[in-house]
């Protein structure tokens, strides 16, 4: 049975192939062709969590939406995305024309602008042209590939903070005595061990200058723990912690910048 399965599948998938292929070339926009060629199934989601005190160290433009410029600074991991991936490394992304739409979330906005909240005054580049915001990026680069599990932008939304609750990396460190503090370094694999014994899997770290950037925890795509590493031949070299971190390392803290500080802050270097 399976072999006709695969006599009758071949043709027809390569007839869909060059559908996509034509689609691809007429298309006026080769990146939309490319990632729809690119669009198998994912294999497994990581909630990517942001430490705001090495972010927002870098801060020096201000602007309401920007977090950093929040007047307590932010001493705990913010949601940057729940990203469907593959077990290669790399990533589907942008997989339908769903554009965000502010008011699927409405019910859930206080806390997305809590929890979730973006770290830069810019705003970010959407799938389809233009730019957005940071809510809108996650959700049509990486929330329209997290289908047949997650079905719609809510259920994106709704599902990362659902984890993030679940597995609160900041109450499971603070627990431990990894604190927000510039005082201090730690060191790598007691932070790894500790994530792994609560979470029961092991995290990705990611790191700048000594300075956790990112926390990643990894899930199977019925959001069992899992895991997050992936084979070290892939994208950027900050696909295992150890790459991108050293053996000690801080989760810094900041200074925020005021709102009032905009103007005087607006002639100094703004990033990205
Ligand atoms: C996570 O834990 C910290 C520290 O205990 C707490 O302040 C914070 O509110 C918790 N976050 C969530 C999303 O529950």
């Amino acid at each position: 049975m399976a072999r006709f399965d695969v006599v009758v599948k071949w043709p027809l998938s390569s007839v869909s192939l060059l559908l996509l292929v034509f689609s691809f070339f007429s298309s006026s926009r080769g990146s939309v062709g490319s990632s729809l060629l690119e669009q198998r199934e994912f294999d497994y989601f990581a909630l990517a969590l942001q430490w705001p005190g090495t972010f927002c160290q870098r801060t020096h433009h201000c602007c309401s939406q920007n977090g950093c410029c929040r007047p307590d600074p932010l001493t705990w991991f913010t949601i940057h995305g729940l990203w469907p991936n593959y077990d290669d490394g790399s990533w589907p992304s942008c997989c339908s024309r769903s554009e965000f739409d502010p008011k699927k979330v409405s019910s859930l906005l206080p806390v997305l602008e809590k929890y979730w909240p973006t770290l830069s005054c810019s705003s970010t580049s959407l799938c389809h042209g233009g730019k957005g915001l940071f809510w809108a990026h996650e959700w049509e680069k990486h929330g329209t590939c997290s289908k047949p599990i997650i079905q719609d932008e809510y259920s994106y939304f709704s599902k990362a903070l659902d984890l993030y609750f679940k597995y609160n990396i900041t109450d499971i460190l603070n627990g431990a005595g990894y604190l927000a503090t510039n005082a201090d370094k730690y060191p790598l694999g007691d932070i790894v061990a500790t994530i792994k014994k609560a979470v029961g899997a092991t995290p990705l770290l990611v790191c700048k200058k000594g300075s956790v950037q990112e926390l990643q925890i990894c899930f199977y795509k019925d959001f069992k723990p899992r895991d997050c590493h992936v084979s070290s031949t892939t994208r950027e070299d900050t696909s295992n912690s150890r790459n991108s971190c050293p053996r000690y390392v801080s989760l810094p803290t900041y200074a925020p910048l005021m709102l009032e500080d905009v103007n005087s802050a607006e002639a100094a270097v703004t990033w990205f």
